[in-house]
């Protein structure tokens, strides 16, 4: 069943078409890829979804109860601001409505600490954000966005940055909570997501997508991004196949 449904959906800003007749339907309990180069439209893809866009044209269905959980692309975020980790995650269940001096009341707290026990990050509820890895501070985005139930998750590239063991460590996360919600993630780590998502979809104006032919390929990747990309494979021992630019050829190699 569809939780989400676009149809020919088009994105201005200004006279500057960023989205172009995009195509898409989701299914309830599906783990969505979303790739493509920067500037490609993902976060704004994203933030249609949200509702946070209006769409110049087409249609957008989004079928579910709840709240999505949202956990925006980390550049956007202030790491210097002075705010606990508790205090983060308890900001995610205002659901946009601030009260000044407001009270958090104790079965919100107690839900708070329980997201934070599932994520393994109780241990730093009293930190500041500021004196946190970047992998721990984007389970705590992961919490804060956990905080309204969600039905629908949706992360803009929640690994950027992160190393290797952190990398995998989110997206184990991911496909935990993927086993009641549906969850879409905007990455540019295509080997990574290739071995947890169900479907990809690859953005760049224009929507690719592949349905259930979930399988990432070189042609595919090319055709989206306009020249060869990187691909880490996942095997027994992780390795990285560097796919270079024609020119470049001789520097071809495996690590
Ligand atoms: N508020 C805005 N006003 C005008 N143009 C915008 C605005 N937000 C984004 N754009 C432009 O729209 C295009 C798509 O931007 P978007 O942020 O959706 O891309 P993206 O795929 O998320 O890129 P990245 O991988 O760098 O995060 C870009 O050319 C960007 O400059
Ligand atoms: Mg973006």
């Amino acid at each position: 069943m569809a939780i989400i449904k676009v149809k020919d959906l088009c994105v201005d800003y200004g006279h500057v078409r960023v989205l172009e007749n995009i195509n898409l339907n989701v299914n309830k309990g599906e783990f969505l890829g979303i790739i493509g180069p920067n500037g490609g439209g993902k976060t704004t893809l994203l933030k249609v979804l949200l509702g946070l866009i209006k769409p110049t044209k087409g249609e957008l269905k989004v079928n579910n109860k709840r709240p999505i959980g949202y956990v925006p692309q980390f550049s956007n975020f202030d790491r210097g601001f002075p705010i606990s980790v508790l205090d983060v995650i308890l900001l995610g269940a205002l659901d946009g409505k601030i009260k000044f001096l407001h009270k958090f009341k104790k079965d919100q707290i107690r839900k708070a600490e329980d997201i934070m026990d599932s994520l393994e990050i109780l241990d730093f509820k009293d930190r500041q954000i500021s004196q946190l890895s970047g992998g721990q501070l984007q389970k705590v985005l992961i919490a804060r966005a956990l905080m309204v139930e969600p039905e629908i998750m949706i992360l803009d590239e929640p690994t950027a940055s992160l190393d290797a063991n952190a990398k995998t460590d989110i997206y184990n996360l991911l496909k935990k909570l993927n086993k009641d919600k549906t969850i879409i993630v905007v990455s540019h780590d295509m080997g990574v997501i290739n071995s947890y998502i169900d479907t990809v979809a690859c953005l760049n104006k224009h929507l690719h997508y592949h349905g259930d032919d979930t399988k990432l390929n070189k042609n595919t990747l090319e055709k989206v991004y306009g020249c060869p990309v990187e691909l880490v494979a996942h095997g027994p021992t992780p390795h990285r196949v560097l796919r270079v630019h024609e020119e470049d050829e001789d520097d071809n190699r495996s690590l």
